[in-house]
């Protein structure tokens, strides 16, 4: 069987360090990995619209700031197919032929759509298009037969409901689509990255995000502002590291020659967080240790970016080679599906012969 990843963001934002360390870099280290037959990395553009449908331009916006995100980041159009979502239409077809698979109490259960419709303030007027957006993104996952959506633990549930369409298509139409895995990030740090001020997750309404296209002088003054341990007035207070943002950074993004080459006193963060902990060490090391690890990181992004920025015009040109490829793929799917579901009336041969010779039958009685 072949190996085929499919994952993908909304465009209502630029990318940040959360998207980062979340699922972006391991996208681009799965697709260097050699390991996979076909990398698919969507814009969901029309999941975007289900609760921004009132807001197109914003979406629009988004589109080509999502893909410099992609394309600085690393995401390499040679050998992963980056496309946008409205543009295969396939997938709302399939997404259709979904719904008859799932009850609205399935979706009501969904813990991810749960905390978002409070969060929008939905419970009272809920779009159909958005509570449905689980079940679009199974069309998303199994059009493309993926194997394997690396995402954030937010997107598990749909992960899980994919499967459960799935299962409930192959046994009512036979055998046709795949069950996909998910794939978490590594590190629990990664897997929820806080905001700059230690609120659970990085969010643009909260205003506590380092964006991957931020300057080094926006970087800097979020890491130097960042929450850390209120009790730790005094360098030579015990510290505390549950909730220290800097500390939860350096979980997710250092590694031992960082040490060596920012802080050489220190061998590893187990070492700095000791010291920390028994008191003696200021936030201020933390930070501009981390701030250099950061930088680090991030250099490499924005040169690649300033090219992307240069040359929009290939950039769209990405996207629409990238959205033919995504078309014709799902298409080919479609096509099974349209089979297993008895729906291809022009494409059966036997059909007409059929039908035919049942009614001559009937005519002799
Ligand atoms: N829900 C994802 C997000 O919020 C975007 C998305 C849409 C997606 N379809 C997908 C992710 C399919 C993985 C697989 O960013």
């Amino acid at each position: 069987m072949e190996k085929i990843i499919l994952t993908g963001d909304r465009p209502t934002g630029r990318l940040h360090l959360g998207h980062y360390v979340g699922s972006l870099r391991r996208r681009v280290e799965l697709q260097n990995s050699g390991e996979f037959d076909k990398i698919y990395v969507m814009i969901a553009d029309a999941q975007a619209l289900t609760d921004n449908a009132d807001n197109p331009e914003k979406v629009r916006q988004n589109v080509i700031e999502v893909a410099l995100d992609y394309l600085s980041v690393g995401i390499d159009p040679t050998k992963t197919t980056i496309f946008i979502q409205s543009q295969v239409p396939e997938l709302t077809e399939l997404a259709f032929y979904y719904m008859n698979l799932v009850t609205v109490s399935r979706v009501q259960r969904n813990p991810t759509v749960k905390t978002e419709i409070k969060m929008r303030n939905f419970e009272q007027s809920i779009p159909v298009g958005f509570f449905c957006y689980p079940v679009s993104q199974a069309s998303d996952i199994t059009a493309f037969k993926a194997t394997t959506v690396p995402v954030g633990e937010d997107q598990a549930p749909m992960i899980e409901l994919t499967r459960e369409i799935v299962a409930r298509f192959n046994n009512i139409y036979g055998p046709t689509l795949i069950e996909p895995e998910i794939l978490l990030p590594d590190n629990a740090a990664c897997l929820r990255l806080p905001g700059t001020d230690g609120k659970a997750k990085m969010s643009k309404s909260l205003g506590n995000c380092i964006y991957l296209s931020d300057t080094p002088k926006e970087v800097a003054k979020k890491v130097k502002s960042m929450y850390t341990d209120p009790l730790h007035l005094n360098i030579n207070d015990p510290g505390h590291l549950e909730g220290n943002t800097p500390f939860i950074y350096l979980d997710a993004f250092s590694r031992p020659e960082h040490f060596e080459k920012y802080l050489p006193e220190y061998k590893s963060l187990d070492e700095l967080k000791d010291h920390y902990t028994r008191g003696g060490l200021g936030d201020g090391t933390v930070k501009k240790l981390l701030l250099n690890i950061i930088e680090e990181e991030l250099q490499p992004l924005r040169e690649r970016r300033a090219y992307y920025e240069q040359h929009i015009p290939e950039v769209y040109d990405i996207l629409k080679k990238g959205s033919e490829t995504a078309r014709e793929a799902a298409g080919k799917t479609l096509d099974e599906v349209r089979r297993a579901m008895k729906i291809d009336y022009f494409d059966d041969p036997e059909l007409i012969a059929e039908q035919a010779a049942r009614f001559a039958a009937q005519a002799k009685k």
